[in-house]
């Protein structure tokens, strides 16, 4: 996200939502399930420990509230039937097929706003009540340690406006005219679906998403069917690889789609809302181009295919949902064809570091923007060679300098400004001394070996420091300390870069 002004917004917004939470808290409000239950908990014939309850939360260092423990979810497939466009009113059901790590009397879902009509645990009613985020589920009979459930909630509603805990933008479904998309990076995903909502947890997904005509959807992964039926029509996408939930995308509109292909048969779609001028495909041109070379610095690309959105809507953003990125129109600068295709690098490259390798906690973020950053300077490299990159890192420096307030140090951003200056630019910086400390072809082994390792799961800070350490041989504690926690920015001697 490239937004300036956002420091302002954010404290205005602070107040609001510390008083959301607050009054979420207060109201509490307990749904009672709609399917009568007339057995009350009949504790299981308790041999040794007694199933207890999932926690509510998964341990994150900055929202420990996000996610939920005591099971892993496999899958998730997600049937919306769009009843109006206008208002994004839904009937849904979400099915999740999850693994017990314990015994579980009861467990934990995240999940706002909407009527449930009705929950099954292994097809048996179950049940449930709702404070704040939090759905917490009581099956029928206890969960076992190992064992595979299957988990169904059916809903109807509106997706509620929601806004992020994490930077001043509103999260999740957003409905807009003629359409809608989906922001969720962090906490977005539990307005449109029930989820274990931590990025530890990944899944695969199905999404069966029925519109009016002649509306279309754009979701992750590969659109397998359209099935047409009267004046509706259900567009299903398969997600092959786990994904970040956050990263799950549904968006709702008018579509021209673009096909292509890299060089070495990535395939590409891209998806332009159909108001948009052909101009609009521009800076999204080389990404092919953009597959192969980083697929080469990094290793290969990790998912079946790619593309990007662009929505006819302003929200002063790109995110990196996997397989789609998204843009906001605003984003696109037709008089700055290579200044936006930087962007578009950024987004490109998250998809292996992000998305395939995605932050163990949500304070390990600059692995996620410092990494996207840097990639901007790599693609300005390949373009126009090493003197062309260390005018970029000058100028990325200096802006950080002349900055203080806006980029403090990446390594411990706070909760209520996850994605500031410094995780990007500093984070990015942090990079490029590694790189200078332990040289090129020991910084491009960092990176692969990097990626290797922990492709489709969760990375922490400490994962990637000790992958340095190991690659280059080298103590680089010191190193890392000094980049991603020091008040002032560390010089750069070689480069002649410092504070003053
Ligand atoms: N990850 C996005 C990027 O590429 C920034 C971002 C985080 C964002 N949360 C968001 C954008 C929510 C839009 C909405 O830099
Ligand atoms: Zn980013």
């Amino acid at each position: 996200m490239k937004n300036n002004n956002h420091i302002q917004i954010f404290l205005a917004c602070l107040l609001t939502v510390s008083m959301t939470m607050a009054c979420g808290q207060l109201s509490g409000e307990s749904v009672s399930p709609s399917v009568a239950i007339t057995a009350v908990i009949v504790p299981e014939e308790a041999v040794g420990v007694e199933p207890s309850a999932g926690t509510s939360g998964l341990g994150d260092s900055l929202y420990p509230g996000f996610g939920n423990g005591g099971y892993d979810v496999d899958h998730y497939t997600l049937d919306i039937v769009v009843n109006d466009v206008a208002t994004s009113n839904l009937s849904a059901s979400t099915t999740i097929e999850a693994s017990a790590l314990q015994d579980l009397r009861s467990f934990n879902l995240d999940f706002v706003g909407f009527i449930i009509n009705g929950i099954t645990v292994n097809g048996e009613p179950a049940d449930y009540y709702r404070k704040g985020q939090e759905v917490t589920i009581t099956p029928l009979k206890p969960l076992v340690d190992g064992q595979p459930f299957t988990v169904v909630i059916k809903y109807m509603g509106s997706p509620e406006e929601m806004q992020s805990v994490a930077l001043p933008v509103q999260t999740g479904w957003v409905t807009v005219d003629g359409g809608s998309f989906v922001l969720s990076e962090p906490d977005g995903s539990a307005s449109f679906y029930p989820v274990n909502d931590h990025p530890r947890d990944k899944a695969t997904y199905t999404f069966r998403v029925t519109v009016p005509n002649p509306l279309e959807v754009a979701a992750n992964g590969m659109l397998i069917e359209t099935l047409e039926k009267g004046d509706k029509t259900t567009f299903v996408f398969e997600t092959r690889d786990p994904m970040a939930s956050y990263l799950a995308t549904i968006n709702i509109d008018e579509f021209d789609v673009e096909n292509m292909q890299s060089d070495n048969g990535i395939p590409i779609r891209n998806y332009y809302s159909t108001e948009l001028p052909a101009e609009v495909r521009k800076p999204f041109a080389r990404q092919g181009e953009m597959l192969d070379y980083f697929s080469e610095v990094y290793g290969q690309y990790p998912f079946e295919v790619y593309g990007s959105m662009v929505m006819n809507t302003e929200f002063e953003s790109a995110l990196e949902n996997q397989t789609l990125s998204i843009y906001g129109i605003d984003m696109i600068d037709y008089e700055d064809v290579e200044g936006t295709e930087l962007t578009v690098a950024h987004e490109l490259s998250h998809q292996w570091f992000g998305d395939s390798v995605s932050v163990a906690d949500w304070s390990d973020i600059w692995l996620n923007e410092g990494f996207a950053t840097y990639a901007e300077g790599l693609w300005i490299e390949h373009l126009n060679g090493r003197e062309a990159l260390d005018d970029w890192v000058k100028s990325q420096y200096a802006d950080v300098v002349d900055n203080q307030a806006y980029y403090p140090a990446p390594g411990k951003p706070p909760a209520d400004d996850l994605f500031n200056g410094g995780v990007y630019v500093w984070g990015g910086l942090t990079l490029h001394a590694l790189r200078l400390e332990v040289g090129d072809e020991i910084f491009f082994e960092i990176l692969k070996t990097y990626f290797e390792r922990y492709k489709n799961g969760n990375a922490a800070t400490d994962d990637f420091t000790a992958v340095a350490e190991d690659v280059s041989g080298k103590e680089l504690t010191e190193f890392f300390n000094t980049w991603l926690y020091n008040k002032e920015i560390p010089p750069i001697p070689v480069m002649e870069l410092g504070v003053e």
